[in-house]
């Protein structure tokens, strides 16, 4: 028998203001397209910014149903977005930023882990890495280089 391990990094960047500028407005974007959640039901605001490699940048919110498994993470409004509408582009970087109505969200919301496996199917496709960002609505930011980062021991099509 033997153990596997696997490390994993992000780097953390005390508020938003310290991101390199390119970054800020891609996250400020990703606040902004926040505020336009569909979300009557969680009422937890999530916000995604995109940008690809055309210079174009594709925004998502989260987007709420009745049914609840029938609405979609504000990620994944922006990925299959950004897929559709430009489907050679490649994504370079993507802003991520949460809220509640109901409670101040301090800490970096990540990806949850449906959006992490939709997310690293692009990064397979376009072979180049994807820099994820992302935060509550005010404190740290974290950065991931890449989506493997969040997702170590990835399934992707090499599996099958
Ligand atoms: N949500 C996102 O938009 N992204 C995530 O990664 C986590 C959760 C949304 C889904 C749902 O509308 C609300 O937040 C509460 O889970």
């Amino acid at each position: 028998m033997k153990k596997l391990s696997f490390t994993t990094e992000f780097s953390v960047y005390e508020n938003k203001e310290q991101l390199p500028s390119e970054i800020k407005e891609l996250m400020e974007m990703a606040i902004e397209i926040r505020k336009k959640a569909y979300a009557p039901y969680s009422k937890f605001r999530v916000g995604a910014a995109i940008l690809l490699d055309n210079g174009k940048i594709v925004l998502g919110s989260n987007q709420e149903n009745a049914a609840y498994p029938s609405g979609l993470c504000a990620e994944r409004v922006a990925i299959f977005q950004a897929g559709a509408i430009y489907p050679d582009a490649k994504m370079l970087k993507l802003a991520i930023s949460a809220t509640a109505d109901e409670k101040p969200v301090t800490s970096p919301i990540p990806p949850c882990g449906a959006c992490r496996q939709s997310i690293a199917e692009y990064e397979f496709k376009q072979d180049i890495p994807i820099e994820l960002f992302f935060m509550g609505e005010s404190g740290e930011v974290y950065k991931s280089d890449s989506l493997k980062n969040l997702l170590p021991f990835v399934f992707d099509k090499n599996h099958l």
